[in-house]
């Protein structure tokens, strides 16, 4: 099957700027669907469409729906796969996943979520998310909505502040940094990514070759900017309960905090299904060194039940 799967991706180009992880394990997992008819996919974090892309290749036949919250997914999908999008196999919800539960939807073969932020994100120093790019303190995924990093660091309190950075960057201690912010936004307020690294460094200094200190504390004030582990935990279920029988969820997370999220819903939806993969499937060594965002990437699979009397009716 491998051989298989990297044939077909081979002649693939995907968008320049985000390389999708994990995709040969991704067509891995749904591979088994490849010549179902009625075939239904769900991606609740559409990004480049670069792992659709690759199911579309595996599966003409597949209709699928999908959500992103960033604006631009919605501007790139519709120009890279307008075709699609006029036929109406390709239905784009613009909006954060957590709306799953009330739009209806249901039914679904194959489930997908690629957490976290694209590279296009990233990179761009006007999105705020990266302490290599001098920007804005920004940080939302979905530019409509109002808290932003920068209203955090301004405005919370020290105790919020080091709740916030030991319960989501798993920071032991980070009263230094802490008690830092709150003495200089009394002078000026943080508005630059860059002020607030420096500021990090300058107190936390580099303990680790490589790792920069600023590293966590970005990640924990992205993960509140965006509730991304409240709507991880609030969703999957509803997700897990729209698979047809015998149908798959397939998860990558970026964040041990995430993937204990799916490990544990995975683990405790036993009604509904179980989780396929008993050990998490991470990035093979080539990938890994071709593509650094690999590196925490943790992908776990969820299958539902075929009831007795489903599995025969069930087309295959
Ligand atoms: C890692 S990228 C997905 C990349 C995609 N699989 C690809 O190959 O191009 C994550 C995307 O999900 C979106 N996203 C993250 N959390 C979301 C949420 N809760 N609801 C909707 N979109 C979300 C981000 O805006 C980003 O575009």
């Amino acid at each position: 099957m491998s051989q298989e799967i990297q044939d077909l991706l081979a002649p693939i180009s995907f968008s320049q700027d985000h390389q999708p992880v994990l995709l040969n394990e991704v067509v891995g997992a749904f591979w088994g669907f490849r010549e179902k008819q009625n075939l239904r996919y769900f991606d609740g974090t559409f990004g480049r469409g670069g792992h659709y892309k690759a199911l579309k290749k595996m599966a003409p036949q597949m209709n699928a729906v999908v959500m992103d919250q960033d604006q631009e997914a919605l501007s790139y999908a519709e120009k890279e796969f307008m075709t699609e999008v006029q036929n109406k196999e390709l239905i784009f919800i613009p909006k954060n996943f957590s709306h799953f539960t009330d739009s209806n939807l249901n039914l679904f073969d194959m489930m997908f979520l690629d957490l976290g932020v694209s590279s296009p994100q990233l990179d761009k120093s006007d999105r705020g998310f990266s302490f290599y790019h001098q920007g804005p303190l920004d940080m939302r995924m979905n530019q409509q909505q109002t808290m932003t990093a920068e209203y955090i660091i301004n405005t919370w309190s020290e105790k919020d502040l080091v709740s916030l950075f030991q319960d989501y960057g798993e920071i032991y201690s980070p009263f230094r940094v802490v008690r830092a912010i709150v003495h200089d936004r009394k002078t000026k307020a943080f508005t630059m990514t860059q002020e607030l690294a420096g500021l990090i460094e300058r107190v936390e200094g580099w303990r680790k070759k490589g790792f920069h200190p600023a590293t966590q504390f970005f990640m924990a004030l992205r993960l509140v900017v965006n509730q991304e582990l409240e709507v991880l935990r609030d969703t999957l279920p509803a997700m897990i309960q729209s698979l047809i029988p015998g149908g798959r969820l397939v998860v990558i997370t970026f964040h041990s905090l995430e993937d204990r999220i799916v490990k544990n819903i995975f683990r405790d939806s036993k009604e509904w299904g179980y989780p396929v993969n008993k050990k998490v499937i991470i990035a093979s060594d080539e990938e890994q060194k071709t593509n650094p965002r690999s590196r925490s990437a943790k992908l776990r699979i969820f299958e539902r039940i075929v009831q007795d009397e489903q599995r025969e009716s069930f087309p295959t």
